[in-house]
Order: structure tokens, then sequence, then C-alpha cells
């Protein structure tokens, strides 16, 4: 797989003045195969994912597992991991920090083995991210749950159908609440939970190896508690995010892409934002394609829980606005960090400021050329998108980021017509 820890110290240099065009597949999506993964510790035996990302969050999850005494073999596409009978429940420290992700061991411990201990991830660059609602859903179900020197420890006799009513549709503590309530006695309803595909695509997993779940992808879920699962082999559902950011892309440098692997519906409400800023759209069942001629307009986005705008593509839609026609307001609901963005921008010469939840951005024809630095995977993807409407090379920096969530960036880029290349860092 790609994505080396030593990307740290590399850059991409990005020219600006291409126009991204043809035709691309997205594999399955990062935010789903890191979870599928977390659920085979919920089996003994080998459960097989395929349609897996090549990016380094995957061997990093494949680490965390190892730690708790699973094997773990990633060839092509494909992840194998064979869970012993009785694999561990205290999470490695230093692979577990690695990850954030690495929170999601946390409803298939204390679901199958009644317990688990993970150390806290530390801070995030996109903003505060508290395990409260994690907790209260454990504890709803009969599980005690608390803070002992930087670890989360969970513990429990047994685990008990129960009730829980999210006060917002959390993605995380869905994914807690649904893995621990499977192997719970007796039946299970959570409320307003996450209605993302990824949750969907869990819970097909989970019902494939045996649970009785239903309502995934609406706002309440039911789980009926069975006594095991079996370890199946499943498909990861296609990057929702990543298609999302070859069409914007598309549309920023006025190109004409093709995106394969993707239910259009997942995607539903940012393409009707594309037609709303003057691309053609056209979709088919597992495809989209975005063209874009001329300048896009001006179009004020806010992020929202899934089916609304995603936060996760709240820095392409800042990019986006910034080589519009007119001002856009971007509002963010859910990570408020994210508009570090904004200031990456303005050293590519935008007119942009933020103010609480909201950044207002005035869009130019074309920007400056810069050297930014990307916070997050997806402020890297944003960035790079940015560069290539600017003037001339845009140095971003820290690109680890971007290797975390996307499969060879830079060849699919070029693939695209791009002009972009991976470099030692220039200092
Ligand atoms: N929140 C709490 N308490 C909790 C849990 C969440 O206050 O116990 C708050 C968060 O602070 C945030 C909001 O609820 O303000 C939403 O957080 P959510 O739990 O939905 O997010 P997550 O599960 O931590 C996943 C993705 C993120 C994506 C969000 C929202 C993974 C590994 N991460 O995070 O993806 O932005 O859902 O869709 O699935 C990314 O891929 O770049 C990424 C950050």
């Amino acid at each position: 797989m790609s994505g080396n820890p030593t990307s740290r110290e590399e850059s991409f240099l990005v020219r600006g003045g291409t126009r991204l065009s043809g035709e691309i597949s997205v594999a399955g999506a990062k935010n789903s195969v890191l979870k599928l993964m977390a659920v085979a510790l919920m089996a003994e035996g080998r459960t097989t994912l395929t349609n897996c990302p090549s990016i380094s969050d995957v061997p990093a999850m494949a680490d965390v597992l190892r730690h708790l005494g699973c094997t773990v073999e990633i060839s092509g596409d494909t992840v194998v991991i064979d869970t012993p009978a009785e694999p561990g429940h205290i999470a490695d420290d230093k692979a577990a920090q690695r990850l954030r992700a690495s929170v999601c061991i946390l409803g298939p411990l204390v679901g199958r083995h009644h317990r688990a201990v993970i150390a806290m991830p530390g801070g995030d660059a996109i903003g505060s991210r508290p395990l409260n609602w994690h907790q209260n859903g454990l504890n709803r179900l009969g599980a005690r749950t608390r803070m002992d020197h930087g670890r989360l420890v969970a513990e429990a006799t047994e685990l008990r159908g129960a009730s829980y009513e999210l006060s917002f549709p959390s993605v995380g503590a869905t994914e807690t609440f649904v893995t621990a309530a499977v192997l719970a006695k007796g039946t299970s309803v959570l409320k307003n939970a996450a209605r993302e595909p990824e949750i969907v695509d869990i819970c097909d997993l989970l019902n494939e190896m045996g649970a009785q779940i239903s309502g995934a992808g609406t706002s309440t879920i039911t789980i009926r508690g069975v006594d095991e699962l079996t370890p199946v082999s499943h498909r990861v559902v296609g990057d929702r995010i990543v298609a999302a950011t070859w069409a914007m892309g598309a549309v920023m440098t006025r190109g004409d892409v093709t995106v394969t692997g993707i239910d259009p519906m997942f995607i539903h409400v940012v393409l009707e934002n594309l037609r709303a800023v003057g691309a053609d759209v056209e979709t088919g069942p597992d495809h989209i394609r975005v063209r874009q001629e001329g300048r896009p307009r001006a179009r004020d986005i806010r992020t929202l829980p899934f089916p609304g705008f995603p936060t996760d593509l709240q820095p392409m839609a800042i990019a986006l606005a910034s080589v519009s026609e007119g001002v856009s307001v971007v509002t963010e609901n859910l990570f408020e960090a994210r508009f570090r963005f904004v200031e990456e921008m303005v050293r590519m010469g935008v007119d942009a400021e933020t103010d609480g939840h909201h950044a207002k951005i005035v869009g130019r024809e074309r920007l400056d050329s810069a050297t930014v630095w990307a916070s997050d995977i997806r402020a890297g993807a944003g960035l790079v998108l940015a560069g290539m409407c600017a003037d001339d090379v845009t140095e971003v920096c820290e690109v680890f980021h971007i290797d975390r969530g996307y499969s060879d960036f830079v060849g699919n880029v070029r693939s695209l017509g791009g002009d972009i290349e991976r470099v030692p860092i220039h200092r």
C-alpha cells in the first residue's frame, strides 16, 4: 500500500492551468473500510474485505488489530483479517494514537468481550472530537466507562438491549452503539442515528455475519441481539468523498470528468450544488459525469450530516468558491477548526474572512501560486485543486495527510491530465 510515513517530509508541486478530464474509478471508502476492519474483531476466523483503498490508514488500522492478536494480510485491494477466539482488549497506545479512527474498535470489543481499553487519540486539526456520546451509548447498554490516565476504559458484565437517542447524528457514536448492541441480550433502538452510506455498509457487513439490524440509512436503527457472528467476505462501498473531490476538481478546472464506482445518490446534494454553479452533471447507476464550461458561479453552501453537504468536502467548497464569479458564504456546522483552510486560500490571494461558523469568500479568476500547508486529509486535497487554478507552481506541504485518505493521489490527478509531482520537502 502507498503512503509511507516519510511523506511527512514530502510535498506536492502542482502547476496551475491544466484542465481535469477523462475517466477515473474510486476505490472503497476510508470511512467504511477502517470500521469494517474493526467489525472483523467480532467473529472468530477470516473476514475478507475487497475493494479496499490503498491508503496509509489501512495498514495503520491493521497494526491496531495485530496488537490485539489478529493476523492481517493486505494484498492489492484485499484485506484479510484472521481473528482469534480470544483477541486482546487493550489497544496498543502508540498504534491506536496514530489513527483517530481506532476508536471504532470500542463497540466491537465491548460488544464481543465486554471490555476495552483504548488510549484517547490526541487533538485533531479539524476541531475537538469528544467521545461522550460513545460512552453514553455504551452506558445505556449496561457498560461502565471511564477515563483512566488518558485511556478510555469500558467494562460490562453483560450487555442488555436498550434505547438511546443521540442529540446529534454522530457517525462514530452511531457505529459504537450499533456494534456493541449486536451481541447484547434483547433489542436495542438508536434514535437520531447517523444515516451516512458508510453506516449502511457497516450494518450490511454485520447482517451478512448474522446480525439482525434494520433501519440502517434512516434515523432509527433497530438491533435485535444475536448470540454470535460468523466471518464473511464483503466488498467495501465506494468512496463518495473521493468521487466528489474529482467532480469538484472538474468544475474548478473547467474540465470533463467521469467518475465510476460510486452511487450518485451518495453525493446527490453535492451534484445539485455543482449544477447550481453551472456544471453539466450526468448520472448513471454507478457513475457520474461532470463538465464545466466557463467560470463557475458563486453559491452559498452549508455542511450538514448526511444527506446534507459533507463537512469532508468543505475545503473543496471553499476552493471552488475561491475561483467562482461572485461572493460565497460557506457555513461549517460540524468541525469548527476546518476553517484553517481559509488561511491557506488567503496565501493564494483570495479575499476571504471567517466569523464563527461562516466563511465569506470573494472569488477570483486565477489564484496566486504559493507554498501552502495541508492540515488534514481533505484540506490537502482542496489545496491541490486550488493549485490547479493558480498562475504558477504551488507547493502543498505535509502531504502525508492526503496519503491517509486518497489512493495514489498523484497518479490519479495525472491520469486526469493534472500536472503534479511528489518531491522531498523544499527547505
Ligand atoms: N461529537 C461529540 N461527541 C461525541 C461524538 C461526536 O460532541 O461523542 C461531535 C463532534 O465533535 C463533531 C460532531 O459531533 O462536532 C460530528 O462528529 P461525528 O461523530 O459524526 O464524526 P466522527 O465519527 O468523529 C466521521 C469521519 C469524519 C467525518 C465525520 C462527519 C471517520 C473515521 N471519520 O468522524 O471524516 O468528517 O464523521 O461526517 O469516519 C475525514 O475523513 O477526513 C474525516 C474527518
